[in-house]
Protein backbone atom coordinates (compact mmCIF):
# COMPACT_ATOMS: atom_id res chain seq x y z
CA UNK A 1 0.00 0.00 0.00
CA UNK A 2 1.22 3.34 -0.85
CA UNK A 3 0.29 6.44 1.16
CA UNK A 4 2.97 8.99 -0.77
CA UNK A 5 1.08 11.51 -3.24
CA UNK A 6 2.79 11.59 -6.91
CA UNK A 7 4.66 14.49 -7.53
CA UNK A 8 1.62 16.04 -9.77
CA UNK A 9 -0.43 15.71 -7.24
CA UNK A 10 1.56 17.23 -4.88
CA UNK A 11 2.58 19.79 -7.08
CA UNK A 12 -1.32 20.76 -7.44
CA UNK A 13 -2.02 20.73 -3.89
CA UNK A 14 0.72 23.15 -3.32
CA UNK A 15 -0.01 25.38 -5.96
CA UNK A 16 -3.63 25.27 -4.47
CA UNK A 17 -2.58 25.72 -0.82
CA UNK A 18 -1.00 28.43 -1.77
CA UNK A 19 -3.65 30.41 -3.61
CA UNK A 20 -6.32 29.73 -0.99
CA UNK A 21 -4.02 31.08 1.58
CA UNK A 22 -3.16 33.99 -0.41
CA UNK A 23 -5.72 35.05 -2.54
CA UNK A 24 -8.95 33.12 -0.87
CA UNK A 25 -8.57 33.49 3.47
CA UNK A 26 -8.05 37.12 3.07
CA UNK A 27 -11.55 37.58 1.58
CA UNK A 28 -13.43 34.98 3.32
CA UNK A 29 -14.76 36.97 5.78
CA UNK A 30 -16.07 39.37 3.22
CA UNK A 31 -17.63 36.68 1.02
CA UNK A 32 -19.60 35.88 4.41
CA UNK A 33 -20.93 39.13 5.50
CA UNK A 34 -21.79 40.13 2.15
CA UNK A 35 -23.00 36.96 0.53
CA UNK A 36 -20.68 37.84 -2.85
CA UNK A 37 -20.83 35.13 -5.19
CA UNK A 38 -16.07 34.85 -5.49
CA UNK A 39 -16.59 35.74 -9.36
CA UNK A 40 -12.52 36.33 -9.69
CA UNK A 41 -11.50 33.70 -7.55
CA UNK A 42 -14.02 31.24 -9.99
CA UNK A 43 -12.19 32.47 -12.78
CA UNK A 44 -8.45 32.51 -11.37
CA UNK A 45 -9.92 28.95 -10.18
CA UNK A 46 -10.89 28.04 -13.58
CA UNK A 47 -7.56 29.24 -15.18
CA UNK A 48 -5.40 26.97 -12.77
CA UNK A 49 -7.29 23.92 -13.48
CA UNK A 50 -9.34 23.64 -10.67
CA UNK A 51 -13.03 23.93 -11.97
CA UNK A 52 -12.56 20.59 -13.61
CA UNK A 53 -9.58 18.60 -11.64
CA UNK A 54 -10.07 15.03 -13.10
CA UNK A 55 -12.23 16.72 -16.45
CA UNK A 56 -9.80 15.34 -19.58
CA UNK A 57 -7.94 18.40 -21.03
CA UNK A 58 -9.81 18.11 -24.86
CA UNK A 59 -13.06 19.04 -22.50
CA UNK A 60 -11.40 22.07 -20.53
CA UNK A 61 -10.17 20.53 -17.63
CA UNK A 62 -7.08 19.65 -15.99
CA UNK A 63 -6.72 15.95 -16.75
CA UNK A 64 -6.07 14.99 -13.14
CA UNK A 65 -7.69 12.73 -10.67
CA UNK A 66 -9.87 12.36 -8.10
CA UNK A 67 -7.08 12.06 -5.36
CA UNK A 68 -6.25 15.55 -6.21
CA UNK A 69 -9.52 16.76 -6.64
CA UNK A 70 -9.78 15.60 -3.37
CA UNK A 71 -7.22 17.41 -1.76
CA UNK A 72 -7.98 20.67 -4.05
CA UNK A 73 -11.26 20.72 -2.35
CA UNK A 74 -10.18 20.75 0.62
CA UNK A 75 -7.41 23.15 0.44
CA UNK A 76 -9.99 25.62 -0.76
CA UNK A 77 -12.25 24.88 1.84
CA UNK A 78 -9.93 25.15 4.61
CA UNK A 79 -9.63 28.92 3.63
CA UNK A 80 -13.36 29.49 1.97
CA UNK A 81 -16.37 27.11 2.52
CA UNK A 82 -18.43 28.98 0.04
CA UNK A 83 -15.75 28.35 -2.84
CA UNK A 84 -15.26 24.85 -1.59
CA UNK A 85 -18.70 23.83 -2.63
CA UNK A 86 -18.71 26.17 -5.45
CA UNK A 87 -15.26 24.30 -6.80
CA UNK A 88 -17.15 20.73 -5.98
CA UNK A 89 -20.38 21.32 -7.66
CA UNK A 90 -18.94 22.36 -10.73
CA UNK A 91 -16.53 19.20 -10.87
CA UNK A 92 -18.64 16.60 -10.14
CA UNK A 93 -22.58 17.29 -9.87
CA UNK A 94 -22.55 19.38 -13.05
CA UNK A 95 -19.11 17.64 -14.43
CA UNK A 96 -19.75 14.24 -13.94
CA UNK A 97 -22.44 13.53 -15.72
CA UNK A 98 -21.89 15.37 -18.62
CA UNK A 99 -18.43 14.28 -18.76
CA UNK A 100 -19.63 10.93 -18.18
CA UNK A 101 -22.80 10.35 -20.45
CA UNK A 102 -22.31 13.08 -22.93
CA UNK A 103 -22.02 13.27 -26.21
CA UNK A 104 -18.39 14.68 -27.95
CA UNK A 105 -20.40 17.83 -29.04
CA UNK A 106 -22.39 17.93 -25.70
CA UNK A 107 -18.97 17.93 -24.26
CA UNK A 108 -17.22 20.31 -25.93
CA UNK A 109 -20.25 22.91 -26.32
CA UNK A 110 -21.48 21.99 -22.34
CA UNK A 111 -18.43 20.36 -20.32
CA UNK A 112 -15.44 22.98 -21.46
CA UNK A 113 -16.71 26.34 -20.61
CA UNK A 114 -17.79 24.84 -16.92
CA UNK A 115 -14.79 23.04 -16.33
CA UNK A 116 -12.13 25.54 -17.67
CA UNK A 117 -13.92 28.13 -14.96
CA UNK A 118 -15.06 30.84 -17.83
CA UNK A 119 -18.53 29.74 -16.36
CA UNK A 120 -20.45 28.24 -13.68
CA UNK A 121 -22.63 24.61 -13.63
CA UNK A 122 -24.64 23.16 -11.33
CA UNK A 123 -27.48 20.46 -11.15
CA UNK A 124 -30.84 21.07 -10.24
CA UNK A 125 -32.56 17.99 -9.23
CA UNK A 126 -34.01 18.78 -5.50
CA UNK A 127 -37.45 20.13 -5.51
CA UNK A 128 -39.89 21.35 -2.40
CA UNK A 129 -41.65 18.50 -1.90
CA UNK A 130 -38.67 15.74 -3.37
CA UNK A 131 -35.41 15.92 -1.05
CA UNK A 132 -34.32 12.58 0.18
CA UNK A 133 -36.81 10.36 -1.92
CA UNK A 134 -35.31 11.63 -5.32
CA UNK A 135 -37.22 9.54 -7.53
CA UNK A 136 -40.56 11.61 -6.54
CA UNK A 137 -39.36 14.10 -8.46
CA UNK A 138 -42.17 16.28 -10.63
CA UNK A 139 -40.64 18.77 -12.59
CA UNK A 140 -42.03 17.07 -16.49
CA UNK A 141 -40.40 17.18 -19.49
CA UNK A 142 -42.29 16.63 -22.77
CA UNK A 143 -41.27 15.75 -26.10
CA UNK A 144 -42.48 17.80 -28.95
CA UNK A 145 -41.11 17.60 -32.00
CA UNK A 146 -37.42 18.55 -31.71
CA UNK A 147 -37.48 20.39 -28.11
CA UNK A 148 -38.88 19.20 -24.31
CA UNK A 149 -41.17 21.49 -23.00
CA UNK A 150 -40.18 21.88 -19.21
CA UNK A 151 -42.67 22.45 -16.49
CA UNK A 152 -42.00 22.78 -13.06
CA UNK A 153 -39.65 24.30 -10.17
CA UNK A 154 -35.82 23.18 -8.51
CA UNK A 155 -35.52 23.96 -4.99
CA UNK A 156 -32.60 24.69 -2.69
CA UNK A 157 -29.97 24.56 -6.05
CA UNK A 158 -26.16 25.20 -5.29
CA UNK A 159 -24.91 27.37 -8.13
CA UNK A 160 -28.33 28.36 -9.73
CA UNK A 161 -28.18 32.34 -9.01
CA UNK A 162 -25.10 32.61 -11.40
CA UNK A 163 -24.59 28.89 -12.99
CA UNK A 164 -24.69 29.53 -17.35
CA UNK A 165 -25.57 25.87 -17.31
CA UNK A 166 -27.58 22.79 -15.56
CA UNK A 167 -28.10 19.39 -16.01
CA UNK A 168 -31.71 19.18 -14.73
CA UNK A 169 -33.24 15.72 -13.74
CA UNK A 170 -37.57 15.75 -14.70
CA UNK A 171 -39.47 13.22 -15.58
CA UNK A 172 -41.19 12.25 -19.03
CA UNK A 173 -43.54 10.24 -16.93
CA UNK A 174 -43.87 10.14 -13.56
CA UNK A 175 -46.06 6.93 -13.18
CA UNK A 176 -43.02 5.50 -14.55
CA UNK A 177 -41.22 6.35 -11.03
CA UNK A 178 -37.89 6.37 -11.19
CA UNK A 179 -37.55 4.71 -14.58
CA UNK A 180 -39.14 7.90 -15.97
CA UNK A 181 -36.50 10.07 -15.40
CA UNK A 182 -34.07 12.41 -17.47
CA UNK A 183 -31.27 14.59 -17.36
CA UNK A 184 -31.25 17.71 -19.76
CA UNK A 185 -28.71 20.40 -20.01
CA UNK A 186 -30.32 23.44 -19.71
CA UNK A 187 -28.77 26.95 -21.25
CA UNK A 188 -29.82 28.62 -18.12
CA UNK A 189 -28.92 32.32 -20.11
CA UNK A 190 -30.55 31.05 -23.34
CA UNK A 191 -33.77 29.19 -22.89
CA UNK A 192 -37.56 30.40 -23.43
CA UNK A 193 -39.77 29.76 -20.33
CA UNK A 194 -37.12 29.52 -17.74
CA UNK A 195 -35.81 31.58 -14.68
CA UNK A 196 -33.90 31.81 -11.51
CA UNK A 197 -36.48 32.57 -8.77
CA UNK A 198 -36.08 33.30 -5.34
CA UNK A 199 -32.50 33.28 -3.25
CA UNK A 200 -32.43 31.89 -0.16
CA UNK A 201 -31.27 32.95 3.12
CA UNK A 202 -29.21 30.60 5.19
CA UNK A 203 -26.99 29.80 7.94
CA UNK A 204 -23.72 29.31 6.53
CA UNK A 205 -21.71 29.30 3.06
CA UNK A 206 -23.19 32.29 2.62
CA UNK A 207 -21.21 33.10 -0.75
CA UNK A 208 -22.62 30.31 -2.44
CA UNK A 209 -25.67 31.17 -4.25
CA UNK A 210 -28.93 28.84 -3.26
CA UNK A 211 -31.66 29.00 -5.93
CA UNK A 212 -35.07 28.26 -6.90
CA UNK A 213 -35.26 27.10 -10.45
CA UNK A 214 -38.71 28.10 -12.39
CA UNK A 215 -39.37 26.41 -15.64
CA UNK A 216 -42.68 27.34 -17.34
CA UNK A 217 -42.96 25.60 -20.65
CA UNK A 218 -39.61 26.33 -21.12
CA UNK A 219 -37.99 24.57 -24.21
CA UNK A 220 -34.87 22.51 -24.34
CA UNK A 221 -33.93 20.77 -27.25
CA UNK A 222 -33.95 17.34 -27.38
CA UNK A 223 -30.21 16.98 -28.17
CA UNK A 224 -29.64 18.26 -24.97
CA UNK A 225 -30.64 15.09 -23.45
CA UNK A 226 -27.71 12.99 -21.63
CA UNK A 227 -27.61 9.02 -22.87
CA UNK A 228 -31.03 7.77 -23.29
CA UNK A 229 -34.79 8.48 -21.84
CA UNK A 230 -35.16 5.86 -18.74
CA UNK A 231 -31.18 6.26 -18.05
CA UNK A 232 -31.49 9.81 -15.65
CA UNK A 233 -31.86 8.27 -12.49
CA UNK A 234 -29.31 6.10 -12.59
CA UNK A 235 -26.91 9.32 -13.95
CA UNK A 236 -28.11 11.32 -10.98
CA UNK A 237 -27.18 8.56 -8.56
CA UNK A 238 -23.92 7.54 -9.95
CA UNK A 239 -23.05 11.66 -10.20
CA UNK A 240 -23.75 12.00 -6.51
CA UNK A 241 -21.77 8.91 -5.46
CA UNK A 242 -18.90 11.48 -7.06
CA UNK A 243 -20.43 14.24 -5.51
CA UNK A 244 -20.40 13.31 -2.10
CA UNK A 245 -16.90 12.89 -1.72
CA UNK A 246 -16.47 16.52 -3.13
CA UNK A 247 -18.75 17.40 0.07
CA UNK A 248 -16.70 15.30 2.43
CA UNK A 249 -13.71 17.12 1.14
CA UNK A 250 -15.31 20.37 1.65
CA UNK A 251 -16.00 19.47 5.50
CA UNK A 252 -13.00 17.98 5.99
CA UNK A 253 -11.13 21.73 5.01
CA UNK A 254 -13.84 23.22 7.17
CA UNK A 255 -12.77 21.03 9.97
CA UNK A 256 -9.18 21.60 9.07
CA UNK A 257 -9.74 24.88 9.45
CA UNK A 258 -11.28 24.91 13.08
CA UNK A 259 -8.25 23.10 14.24
CA UNK A 260 -5.61 25.30 13.05
CA UNK A 261 -7.45 28.44 14.24
CA UNK A 262 -8.44 26.69 17.59
CA UNK A 263 -4.22 25.73 18.02
CA UNK A 264 -2.92 29.33 16.99
CA UNK A 265 -5.57 30.96 18.98
CA UNK A 266 -4.91 27.89 22.33
CA UNK A 267 -0.98 29.44 21.87
CA UNK A 268 -1.85 32.45 22.54
CA UNK A 269 -4.96 32.77 24.57
CA UNK A 270 -3.43 32.91 28.64
CA UNK A 271 -5.54 32.26 31.63
CA UNK A 272 -4.53 31.44 34.74
CA UNK A 273 -1.22 32.33 34.09
CA UNK A 274 -0.67 30.06 31.12
CA UNK A 275 -1.34 29.78 27.27
CA UNK A 276 -4.77 27.38 27.09
CA UNK A 277 -2.93 25.13 25.09
CA UNK A 278 -1.05 24.08 28.37
CA UNK A 279 -4.04 22.70 29.67
CA UNK A 280 -5.03 19.14 29.19
CA UNK A 281 -8.52 20.05 28.39
CA UNK A 282 -8.00 21.80 25.35
CA UNK A 283 -5.02 19.48 24.09
CA UNK A 284 -7.58 16.31 24.46
CA UNK A 285 -10.12 18.25 22.23
CA UNK A 286 -7.51 18.90 19.63
CA UNK A 287 -5.81 15.92 19.69
CA UNK A 288 -9.57 14.54 18.63
CA UNK A 289 -10.07 16.58 16.35
CA UNK A 290 -6.88 15.62 14.55
CA UNK A 291 -7.29 12.52 14.21
CA UNK A 292 -10.66 12.05 13.65
CA UNK A 293 -10.01 14.57 10.73
CA UNK A 294 -7.50 12.34 9.72
CA UNK A 295 -9.24 9.34 9.36
CA UNK A 296 -12.26 11.30 7.59
CA UNK A 297 -9.13 12.30 4.85
CA UNK A 298 -7.71 8.77 4.55
CA UNK A 299 -11.72 7.67 3.82
CA UNK A 300 -12.03 10.52 1.27
CA UNK A 301 -8.72 9.27 -0.31
CA UNK A 302 -9.50 5.96 -0.65
CA UNK A 303 -12.78 6.44 -1.98
CA UNK A 304 -11.31 9.05 -4.61
CA UNK A 305 -9.06 6.30 -5.56
CA UNK A 306 -11.25 3.91 -5.85
CA UNK A 307 -13.26 5.61 -8.20
CA UNK A 308 -9.80 6.90 -10.42
CA UNK A 309 -9.03 3.37 -10.97
CA UNK A 310 -12.61 2.33 -11.64
CA UNK A 311 -13.38 0.42 -8.89
CA UNK A 312 -17.37 0.28 -7.34
CA UNK A 313 -16.97 3.40 -4.93
CA UNK A 314 -20.59 4.32 -3.69
CA UNK A 315 -20.48 2.69 -0.05
CA UNK A 316 -16.98 4.22 0.76
CA UNK A 317 -18.07 7.41 -1.18
CA UNK A 318 -21.44 7.43 1.42
CA UNK A 319 -19.07 6.59 4.16
CA UNK A 320 -16.19 9.15 3.57
CA UNK A 321 -18.96 11.86 3.33
CA UNK A 322 -21.15 10.95 6.91
CA UNK A 323 -17.95 10.92 8.64
CA UNK A 324 -15.97 13.79 7.23
CA UNK A 325 -19.26 15.81 8.11
CA UNK A 326 -19.65 14.58 10.85
CA UNK A 327 -16.42 14.96 12.20
CA UNK A 328 -16.15 18.11 10.59
CA UNK A 329 -19.45 19.66 12.72
CA UNK A 330 -17.83 18.20 16.23
CA UNK A 331 -14.24 20.07 15.01
CA UNK A 332 -16.35 23.22 14.79
CA UNK A 333 -18.06 22.86 17.74
CA UNK A 334 -15.02 22.31 19.29
CA UNK A 335 -13.16 25.10 18.05
CA UNK A 336 -16.15 27.78 18.98
CA UNK A 337 -15.33 25.86 22.43
CA UNK A 338 -11.72 26.12 22.50
CA UNK A 339 -12.19 30.49 21.73
CA UNK A 340 -14.48 30.27 24.23
CA UNK A 341 -16.40 33.83 24.40
CA UNK A 342 -14.69 34.60 21.02
CA UNK A 343 -16.00 31.92 19.42
CA UNK A 344 -19.15 33.39 19.30
CA UNK A 345 -18.53 36.44 17.74
CA UNK A 346 -17.40 37.46 14.44
CA UNK A 347 -14.15 38.80 14.85
CA UNK A 348 -12.96 35.42 15.06
CA UNK A 349 -14.00 32.76 12.08
CA UNK A 350 -14.47 30.15 14.64
CA UNK A 351 -18.42 30.39 14.40
CA UNK A 352 -17.99 31.22 10.43
CA UNK A 353 -16.55 27.50 10.46
CA UNK A 354 -19.67 25.77 12.64
CA UNK A 355 -22.00 27.45 10.09
CA UNK A 356 -20.78 26.37 7.20
CA UNK A 357 -19.80 22.91 8.63
CA UNK A 358 -23.73 21.99 9.41
CA UNK A 359 -24.82 22.10 5.86
CA UNK A 360 -22.51 19.50 5.01
CA UNK A 361 -24.45 16.97 7.02
CA UNK A 362 -27.23 17.52 4.82
CA UNK A 363 -26.87 18.32 1.22
CA UNK A 364 -26.14 15.66 -1.49
CA UNK A 365 -27.91 13.54 0.65
CA UNK A 366 -28.47 14.01 4.58
CA UNK A 367 -26.03 11.25 6.75
CA UNK A 368 -28.99 9.60 7.35
CA UNK A 369 -29.44 8.55 3.68
CA UNK A 370 -25.73 7.87 3.47
CA UNK A 371 -25.87 5.43 6.41
CA UNK A 372 -29.22 4.04 4.67
CA UNK A 373 -26.99 3.63 1.25
CA UNK A 374 -23.60 1.75 2.81
CA UNK A 375 -26.10 -0.53 5.12
CA UNK A 376 -27.85 -1.65 1.62
CA UNK A 377 -24.62 -2.85 0.33
CA UNK A 378 -23.59 -4.15 3.48
CA UNK A 379 -26.98 -6.24 3.20
CA UNK A 380 -27.04 -7.02 -0.21
CA UNK A 381 -30.26 -5.12 -1.11
CA UNK A 382 -28.55 -2.79 -3.82
N1 LIG B 1 -25.40 4.07 -8.95
C1 LIG B 1 -26.06 3.50 -9.98
N2 LIG B 1 -27.34 3.03 -9.86
C2 LIG B 1 -27.94 3.18 -8.67
C3 LIG B 1 -27.30 3.77 -7.57
C4 LIG B 1 -25.97 4.22 -7.73
N3 LIG B 1 -25.29 4.78 -6.73
N4 LIG B 1 -28.16 3.77 -6.51
C5 LIG B 1 -29.29 3.19 -6.94
N5 LIG B 1 -29.17 2.83 -8.24
C6 LIG B 1 -30.16 2.13 -9.07
C7 LIG B 1 -30.73 0.91 -8.36
O1 LIG B 1 -29.93 -0.24 -8.56
C8 LIG B 1 -32.09 0.78 -9.02
O2 LIG B 1 -31.97 0.20 -10.29
P1 LIG B 1 -32.56 -1.29 -10.59
O3 LIG B 1 -34.04 -1.20 -10.33
O4 LIG B 1 -32.22 -1.53 -12.02
O5 LIG B 1 -31.85 -2.21 -9.63
C9 LIG B 1 -32.49 2.24 -9.24
O6 LIG B 1 -31.28 2.99 -9.27
C10 LIG B 1 -33.39 2.76 -8.14
O7 LIG B 1 -32.66 2.63 -6.95
P2 LIG B 1 -33.34 2.59 -5.50
O8 LIG B 1 -34.51 1.68 -5.52
O9 LIG B 1 -32.24 2.34 -4.52
O10 LIG B 1 -33.86 4.09 -5.38
P3 LIG B 1 -34.57 4.81 -4.16
O11 LIG B 1 -35.74 5.57 -4.68
O12 LIG B 1 -34.78 3.86 -3.03
O13 LIG B 1 -33.52 5.94 -3.75
C11 LIG B 1 -31.68 6.88 -2.49
C12 LIG B 1 -32.26 5.68 -3.28
C13 LIG B 1 -30.26 6.45 -2.16
C14 LIG B 1 -32.46 7.17 -1.24
C15 LIG B 1 -31.67 8.13 -3.41
O14 LIG B 1 -32.97 8.63 -3.65
C16 LIG B 1 -30.82 9.24 -2.82
O15 LIG B 1 -29.60 9.24 -2.96
N6 LIG B 1 -31.47 10.25 -2.20
C17 LIG B 1 -30.77 11.44 -1.76
C18 LIG B 1 -30.88 12.52 -2.81
C19 LIG B 1 -29.70 13.46 -2.78
O16 LIG B 1 -28.56 13.05 -2.53
N7 LIG B 1 -29.94 14.71 -3.10
C20 LIG B 1 -28.88 15.65 -3.18
C21 LIG B 1 -29.30 16.81 -4.03
S1 LIG B 1 -27.95 17.63 -4.76
C22 LIG B 1 -27.27 18.61 -3.58
O17 LIG B 1 -27.60 18.56 -2.43
C23 LIG B 1 -26.15 19.45 -4.08
C24 LIG B 1 -25.80 20.65 -3.29
O18 LIG B 1 -26.63 21.41 -2.86
C25 LIG B 1 -24.41 20.98 -3.16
Amino acid sequence: MNFAPTEEQLMVRDMVKKFAETKIKPIAAELDRTHRHPEEICRQLGEMGIMGVAVPTEYGGAGMDNVTYVMAVIEISKACASCGVIVSVNNTLYGHPVKTYGTEEQKHKFLAPVAGGKVEGCYALTESSAGSDAASLKCRAELKGDRYIVNGSKAFITNGNVARYCVLAATTDASLGYKGIINLIVDMKNTPGFHVGKLEEKMGILASGTAELVFEDAEVPAANLLGKPGQGFKQMMAGLDSGRIGIGAQACGIGRAALEDAIAYAKERVQFGKPISTFQAIQFKMADMATELDAAELMLLKAAWLEDHGYDFEKEAAMAKYYASDVAMKAAIEGVQIFGGYGYIKEYPAERHMRDAKICQIYEGTNEIQRMVVARKLLGTR
